[in-house]
C-alpha cells in the first residue's frame, strides 16, 4: 500500500473553468479578482453610516452576541422597486441585517434594522429577509430577536410594504408559543413597525432613543389638535409605566443588550425544551430566619413582597418583568436550585396588592409565556380581593380579571402556590388556588383564607343583629373574633384540603425546591380542542 497515494482523487479533476491557474505557478488571478469583487460588494452591503451619537446596528449585534459568533444571512438582498426614483438607489442589505449567532453558547436568530438606510423603512426585500430569519429560527428551535429602528412601511413600495408587514405578523402569530420572540425598540418605530413588537413575547425599550407610536406627533396634532412631544407620546417611560406595551425599560443601548442576554439565560429556547438549569451555589436547604420578621404586626399594613422573593430564590437574583407597570402584582424570573421559575406575587405595598384590570392583564400574559415555554410557576399570595369601584368596573374588570382564571387554569406546567397572608374571595381562587390546578398549595401560619375580611363579613351576615343590638360595638367585636377564629388562619382551608400543608416560613425555600424536583417530569392531560378562547 502506497501511503502517499491514499488520499489521491480517483479521477483527476480539471480546474473549474472560471478559476484557471495563471502561467505563473500558484497564482489564481480570477479567484483574486472574484474575491476583490466580493469584498467590494460586502462593504457596500454593510449598510449606511451611523447617526451621530447613535450605535451602528452592527455594533449592537456584536455587543448582544457571544464574541465572533455572528453569521450574516442575505447580505446581498436588495429591493426591486423602480418607482419614485428608487431604481437609482442601490440599497444592498435593504436596511436590515439578518443572521444568527450565540448567546451564553446557545443559538439565537436576529434581525437589526438600520435607520441610516431609508429610515429603516420596510419594503418587500427587507420583509423577506426578516421572514427568512424567523423561519430559520423556527426550524432550528431557537429564539428570534428583533432590534428595531424603523419609520414603518416603505412608502415608495406601496402594497409590497404592507404585504411585507403582513407576512411578518403572520409569522409572529404562528410562531407564538413555539419559539420565544423578543423585540428591542432602539429608535423611532412608527406605523407597522410597532404592531409586530406587540405580537412578540417581550419588548425592551431604550430610554430617549426608543419611541413607539402608531402615528407620530404631527399626525396626532393634525387629527386631534393636541400638541405632544415624541417622548410624551411613545417614550420608554410611557410604555413601561402607563400603557404596559413595553416590558423592560433600558437606560441605553448597552443596558438593553445586557438585559436581553440576561432574559435569554432564564428562558427555554423553544416549546419542546426546558429552560437551561444553571449551576447553583446557593444552598437549596437554606432556611432564612429573616423570613420570620417580614410581616407587620398589623395585618392591615403592607410589606414589600420583593423581600420574600429575594430571600427564597438563588443568590437573591430576581429578573422582574414590567416592573413599573401595574405594580400591585409582581412578575418575573428567578432560579431555585438552578431551575428557572416564573414568579407571580401580589405586592401589598401597592393598592394592598388587589387585582385590577392592568395587573390581571400583566399576570395573565406572563403566566401564558411560562406555560408555553415549560417554566414552572410559583405564586406568592397576599391579596384582599379584586379592586372595587366604578372606574375598574367600567374598564371591564370582569373581562380582564377572568384572564387570570383562564391563564392559571390553562397552564399545565408545575404550579406551586404559597399563601403568605390574606387570600380572600375571588382573588383567592384566581391566585393559582388548588381549584385552578395548583399542584401544591403551601401556607404560612399567618395565612387567612376566607370569602372576605372579618369586618366586612360581619357587617353583612349579622346586619340585622347589629342593628337590633343595644351594645352594637361589643356584639360586633365578638362576632369579628368568632369569624377570625374560624377563618383568619390556614387550618380551616387545610382541613378541607384547599391547602396541602402549613409550613414554617423558614422552610419556604427548601419546600419549594423539593416540590420543583418532585414535579420535574409532570405531565397533565387536557381535553382535545382546536384552541381555547381566552377573554381579551
Ligand atoms: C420611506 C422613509 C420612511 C418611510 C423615513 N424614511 N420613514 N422612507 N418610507 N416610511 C426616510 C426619510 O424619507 C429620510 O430619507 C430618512 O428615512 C430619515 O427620515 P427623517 O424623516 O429624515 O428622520 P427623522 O426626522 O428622525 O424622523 C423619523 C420619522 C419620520 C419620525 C420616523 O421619518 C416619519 O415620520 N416617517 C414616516 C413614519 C410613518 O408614518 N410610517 C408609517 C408608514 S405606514 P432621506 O433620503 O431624506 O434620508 C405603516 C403602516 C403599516 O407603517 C401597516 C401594516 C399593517
Amino acid at each position: 500500500m502506497q501511503r502517499s497515494n491514499d488520499y489521491a482523487p480517483v479521477h483527476k479533476q480539471s480546474d473549474p473553468p472560471c478559476f484557471r491557474k495563471s502561467k505563473t505557478e500558484g497564482k489564481w488571478p480570477e479567484v483574486e479578482e472574484a474575491l476583490r469583487k466580493l469584498t467590494e460588494v460586502q462593504q457596500k452591503a454593510m449598510g449606511g453610516k451611523s447617526k451621530p451619537g447613535k450605535r451602528n446596528p452592527r455594533e449592537t449585534i456584536e455587543a448582544l452576541l457571544d464574541p465572533g459568533t455572528f453569521v450574516e444571512v442575505n447580505m446581498f438582498a436588495r429591493h426591486r422597486c423602480t418607482d419614485f426614483g428608487l431604481d437609482k438607489k442601490e440599497l444592498l442589505g435593504d436596511g436590515v441585517i439578518t443572521g444568527y449567532g450565540e448567546v451564553h453558547g446557545r443559538k439565537v436568530f436576529l434581525y437589526a434594522q438600520d435607520f441610516s438606510v431609508m429610515g429603516g423603512s420596510l419594503g418587500a426585500a427587507h420583509a423577506k429577509k426578516i421572514c427568512n430569519i424567523m423561519d430559520l429560527a423556527a426550524k432550528a428551535g431557537a429564539p428570534v430577536i428583533g432590534l428595531l429602528d424603523s419609520g414603518g412601511a416603505r412608502i415608495q413600495e406601496g402594497t409590497d410594504s404592507l404585504g411585507g408587514y403582513g407576512d411578518i405578523f403572520f409569522r409572529n402569530v404562528r410562531l407564538s408559543g413555539v419559539i420565544p420572540q423578543i423585540t428591542a425598540i432602539m429608535g423611532i418605530c412608527a406605523g407597522g413597525a410597532v404592531y409586530s413588537p406587540a405580537l412578540t413575547d417581550f419588548i425592551f425599550q431604550v430610554n430617549d432613543s426608543g419611541l413607539m407610536f402608531i402615528t407620530g406627533p404631527d399626525v396626532v396634532a393634525e387629527v386631534t389638535g393636541q400638541e405632544i412631544s415624541k417622548e410624551e407620546l411613545g417614550g420608554a417611560h410611557i410604555h413601561t409605566k402607563i400603557t404596559g406595551n413595553a416590558d423592560f425599560f433600558s437606560e441605553n443601548d448597552q443596558h438593553c443588550v445586557e438585559q436581553i442576554r440576561l432574559l435569554l439565560g432564564y428562558i427555554s429556547p423553544n416549546c419542546k425544551s426546558k429552560a437551561p438549569r444553571a449551576q447553583c451555589t446557593d444552598d437549596p436547604n437554606r432556611k432564612d430566619e429573616t423570613l420570620l420578621g417580614i410581616l407587620p404586626q398589623n395585618t392591615r399594613r403592607g410589606f414589600d413582597m420583593h423581600k420574600i422573593i429575594n430571600l427564597i430564590v438563588d443568590d437573591r437574583r430576581f429578573f422582574e418583568v414590567k416592573a413599573n407597570f401595574a405594580r400591585n402584582i409582581i412578575c418575573g424570573f428567578a432560579r431555585m436550585d438552578g431551575r428557572t421559575v416564573g414568579i407571580v406575587a401580589n405586592q401589598p405595598l401597592v393598592y394592598n396588592g388587589v387585582l385590577d384590570c392592568d395587573s390581571s392583564d400583566k399576570a395573565a400574559r406572563f403566566i401564558r409565556f411560562c406555560d408555553a415555554f415549560n417554566i414552572p410557576l410559583l405564586t406568592l399570595v397576599d391579596i384582599p380581593g379584586y379592586m372595587p369601584g366604578v372606574k375598574e368596573e367600567y374598564k371591564g374588570i370582569i373581562r380582564h380579571g377572568s384572564k387570570m382564571l383562564y391563564a392559571y387554569s390553562e397552564a399545565t406546567v408545575p404550579k406551586i402556590t404559597v399563601i403568605i397572608r390574606k387570600a380572600y374571595g375571588g382573588a383567592y381562587v384566581a391566585m393559582c388556588s388548588k381549584h385552578l390546578g395548583a399542584d401544591l398549595v403551601l401556607a404560612w401560619p399567618s395565612a387567612e383564607v376566607a370569602v372576605m375580611g372579618p369586618e366586612g363579613a360581619v357587617n353583612i351576615i349579622y346586619r340585622k343583629e347589629l342593628e337590633a343590638a343595644e351594645n352594637r360595638d361589643q356584639v360586633k367585636q365578638e362576632k369579628v373574633q368568632e369569624y377570625r377564629d374560624k377563618f383568619a388562619n390556614p387550618y380551616d382551608a387545610a382541613f378541607r384540603q384547599h391547602i396541602d400543608d402549613v409550613i414554617d416560613p423558614r422552610d419556604t425555600r427548601p419546600r419549594i425546591i423539593g416540590a420543583l424536583k418532585m414535579l420535574e417530569d409532570k405531565e397533565e392531560f387536557t381535553p382535545w380542542k382546536r384552541h381555547g378562547n381566552m377573554p381579551v
